[in-house]
């Protein structure tokens, strides 16, 4: 009798321990620790625009020129058929959801009545000098749901100020107060360097300008050469490296440094602050409008955004007013064909309904952390993750399989869960044991538009070669882009 009592006992005991473990078992799987530096809350957000707009709108538009003087008369500013709900209508069809006005350029014109200066819209005959155009994009964007950025120029070839420090930047500063308290939410400030080689010389303070830009609006990110929030890619023809980082050294950057255009294209897998790049073009030669001059090719524009969008970057594209005060004709069918080409492109993935593993994943089967992840609409929260501790040398793969008939494609798209961290530093994909495209950086979104065209295959396999710490994907996509030829480019 003790014996079975005791017999009992320890099965009881065993019991209560299995229980133990098993609710240890239950716990809900963690993320893993991020990799720091990370991106803010704003900077996710503007990374997940891919697609923004700058207009370039002024005085230049009627003098059909790209640098004013500065003593242009206030008088030829006379944009009669201005409509911003046109310029909104056409980003937004588009899929852009930021648009970014000059609201002053190096001429120092201000499209907006500011009551620092008397160059201004207030003294044009465009609405009787009662007009407003930051007010008019303002209304026409909130309207449809879309973002407003702004740029003013700190080269002023106008005011007479200029060229005094304290005196300039004081007037500055007023107008930036003027820009960001009277207009709403502006979710873009952009700052740069331009300034012609016979401009006065003066410093800007730019510690002042980003703390009051801070101050004044918490959801904005800054661009200029050296961030702080956006840093700018180092050209103008709107190409990223091959390599890009969100990652750099704030401290190598400076503005208007024509030195570090190269490591502001590639970034830093070193870097110490979160600052990824922008990429800005235009859609025709000139950032303003000139009659003489026409849209850039779907063909062209079409290399940007696989140049910029697909290489960890935000691409900005310039699509100038005319002297109506409307995005003309050309540049709306432009917009609107590449808009559609984005789409017949990227809304359909072809690897939606095969299947998908990997070479192992964090916290087993049921996990959370799944190779599936890499599938569902979700392309920031949700994430495959392979089990960690395995060092970062390993070599994660994670494979798509096609059910039957097979998979017919030519662009391959990739995308990091950010928001712990850029990690990637090498990767290959091979399509039915073949190698077929290799990279390095992957980011917010990497495409690689197959050099050699259409692939026709059933597995699909990414190998990480090279990471920071273990690789978390977020998305995979197979496309088809019907507008990639790439042995016939130059017909196209
Ligand atoms: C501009 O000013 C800085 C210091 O204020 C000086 O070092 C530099 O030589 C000046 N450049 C010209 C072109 O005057
Ligand atoms: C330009 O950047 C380089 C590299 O960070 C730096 O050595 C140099 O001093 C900078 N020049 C100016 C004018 O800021
Ligand atoms: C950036 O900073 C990190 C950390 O201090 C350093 O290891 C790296 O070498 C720096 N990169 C450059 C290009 O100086
Ligand atoms: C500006 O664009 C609009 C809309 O496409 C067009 O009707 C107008 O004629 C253009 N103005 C000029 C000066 O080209």
């Amino acid at each position: 009798m003790p014996k079975l009592c005791c017999f009992v006992c320890l099965i009881t005991i065993l019991f209560q321990l299995t229980n133990l473990a098993s609710s240890k078992r239950q716990q809900v799987p963690t993320p893993p620790l991020p990799l720091s530096p990370l991106p803010s809350f704003s900077q996710l957000k503007w990374q997940q625009r891919e697609l923004i707009m700058f207009l370039h709108f002024g005085v230049n538009t009627f003098t059909d020129s790209e640098w004013g003087t500065g003593n242009e008369n206030p008088e030829i500013f006379n944009p009669l058929g201005l409509d911003a709900n046109q310029w909104v209508n056409t980003a937004a069809e588009a899929g852009v959801s930021l648009m970014i006005l000059t609201a002053k350029h190096h001429d120092g014109f201000c499209l907006w009545p500011s009551k620092f200066t008397e160059h201004s819209v207030t003294h044009s005959p465009w609405k009787h000098g009662r007009g407003d155009v930051v007010q008019e994009l303002v209304n026409a964007a909130k309207a449809r749901g879309v973002d407003v950025g702004l740029y003013l120029s700190p080269w002023d070839r106008h005011d007479p100020r200029y060229g005094h420090d304290l005196q300039y930047n004081e007037y500055y500063l007023a107008q930036l107060q003027e820009l960001l308290t009277r207009y709403g939410d502006v979710r873009e400030i952009w700052f740069d360097g331009a300034k012609g080689s016979n401009a006065p010389n003066m410093s800007y303070y730019f510690t002042d300008w980003f703390a009051m830009v801070k101050e004044l609006q918490s959801s904005i990110n800054i661009f200029s050469d050296a961030g702080p929030d956006v840093r700018w890619v180092g050209n103008e023809k709107g190409f990223a490296g091959s390599t890009c980082w969100s990652t750099i050294n704030r401290t190598s950057l400076s503005i208007g440094n024509g030195s570090i255009v190269d490591y502001l294209s590639t970034g830093d897998a070193k870097g110490t602050d979160w600052l990824p790049a922008e990429c800005d073009v235009s859609i025709r030669k000139g950032w303003f409008w000139h009659k003489s001059e026409t849209p850039k090719k779907l063909s062209e524009l079409l290399e940007i955004y696989y140049n910029s969008v697909g290489r960890n970057c935000v691409m900005l594209l310039n699509v100038p007013p005319n002297t109506t005060g409307l995005i003309s004709e050309t540049d709306v069918q432009r917009l609107r064909e590449f808009g559609t080409a984005i789409d017949t492109i990227f809304s359909k993935n072809l690897a939606e309904n095969c299947f998908v593993k990997a070479s192992s994943q964090r916290a087993g089967k049921g996990g959370g952390f799944g190779p599936e992840n890499v599938l569902d609409d979700d392309h920031l929260r949700t994430y495959w993750a392979p089990r960690d501790g395995d060092g970062i040398s390993d070599d994660h793969w994670i494979e798509i399989r096609a059910a039957d008939e097979g998979l017919r494609f030519n662009v391959i798209r990739i995308q990091e869960a950010i928001g712990l961290g850029q990690r990637i530093k090498r990767h290959e994909i091979f399509v039915d044991g073949k190698l077929v495209a290799e990279g390095t950086t992957v980011g917010h979104k990497k495409l690689h538009r197959l050099e050699n065209g259409v692939i026709d295959g059933h597995v699909v396999r990414i190998k990480i070669k090279e990471s920071r710490a273990v690789p978390l994907i977020s998305s995979i996509g197979l496309h088809f882009d019907p507008y990639w030829h790439p042995n016939r480019q130059s017909l196209t």
